[in-house]
């Protein structure tokens, strides 16, 4: 881990690199400030943006990269295929359009942003399809737990490389990243700052004082020592660094131990087993 950078990339078992550390566009509505957002972290050396069809800012997404003007291959450009675009014609009509918001020919990984009962075979189908066509590099998950990809591999050619789910102290999922890892599959932590809630636990702000760090880089900085991609998000300059600014120091094994001990399986989010049943996100606190 003292190698890595901002930009440092690690291998998927697809053969394509992703970088470790991206920034996450969640509720980023505002399309000038989701711009001037990208711009800061691709400025500072985030080279992953992570958007969904959900967020509905692809398009800003998109002019934002524009603006940029990168060689393609030097970005990471992840989508998500939402509930209601599942099933095979619904993933390749609903992915057209987000290529089109985008402004690319391709994106370097897809991901099924939520499991769903309906469709679940043909949705993975239409993944396959669209990686075998070369308009996505990568074809991974999203909130899928254990018995999910067990079930996908009943039938599917080709194993997702990545599931990102909701992942933090308070819900650290170690079973599932353990899982994953077992299954040459990528964790990327969604909410990795339990979406800035948790900044005030005692136990982080002991650590933080020990590196003269932040509470959110600490937390950060444990994400990378167990493995693990993680996408803040943050439309705030000074903090886009902040959280891209945790390659200098290094968390002990005990200081990594207490951050692990930390876990009350609490999520911020949905269930995915309910989602799984009911079909579509579900409204919650
Ligand atoms: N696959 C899924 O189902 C799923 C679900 C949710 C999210 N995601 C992805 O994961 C990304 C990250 O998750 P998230 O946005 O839910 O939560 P998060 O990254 O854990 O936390 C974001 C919150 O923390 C604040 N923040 C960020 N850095 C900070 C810092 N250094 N100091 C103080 N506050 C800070 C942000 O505020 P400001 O913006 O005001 O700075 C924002 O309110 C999303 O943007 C999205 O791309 C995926």
């Amino acid at each position: 881990m003292s190698n890595y950078s901002i930009g440092s990339r690690i291998e998927l078992s697809d053969g394509n690199k992703m970088p470790i550390q991206g920034l996450g566009v969640y509720k980023m509505t505002d399309e000038e400030q989701a711009i001037n957002a990208i711009q800061s972290a691709y400025k500072f050396g985030y080279r992953l943006f992570d958007t969904a069809q959900m967020y509905g800012n692809e398009e800003a997404v998109g002019r934002a990269l524009q603006s940029i003007n990168a060689d393609r291959n030097e970005i990471f450009i992840t989508t998500k295929i939402s509930e209601e675009n599942q099933g095979y014609d619904g993933v390749m009509k609903s992915f057209e359009q987000s290529l089109k918001k985008l402004g690319l020919d391709y994106v370097d990984l897809l991901l099924v942003h939520w499991p769903i009962h309906q469709h679940f075979f043909e949705t993975w189908k239409a993944f396959e399809q669209l990686k075998s066509e070369g308009l996505v590099k990568s074809i991974g998950t999203s909130n899928y737990g254990m018995i999910h990809l067990e079930y996908l591999k009943t039938k599917a050619n080709e194993m997702p490389v990545v599931n990102q789910i909701e992942n933090h102290p308070y819900l650290s999922q170690a079973a599932m990243v353990e899982f994953d890892k077992n299954n040459q599959i990528v964790t990327q932590a969604w909410a990795p700052l339990g979406r800035g809630r948790i900044f005030d636990d005692p136990t982080l702000i002991k650590i933080a004082d020990n590196h003269k760090k932040s509470t959110a880089q600490i937390i950060l900085r444990w994400h990378l020592q167990r493995g693990i991609s993680f996408i803040p998000k943050s439309v705030h300059e000074n903090r886009i660094i902040e959280n891209g600014s945790i390659y200098d120091f290094e968390l002990t094994n005990e200081e990594m131990m207490l951050i692990d001990d930390m876990n009350k399986n609490v999520r911020i989010s949905q269930e995915p087993e309910m989602v799984y049943e009911i079909g579509h996100q579900y409204p919650h606190g």
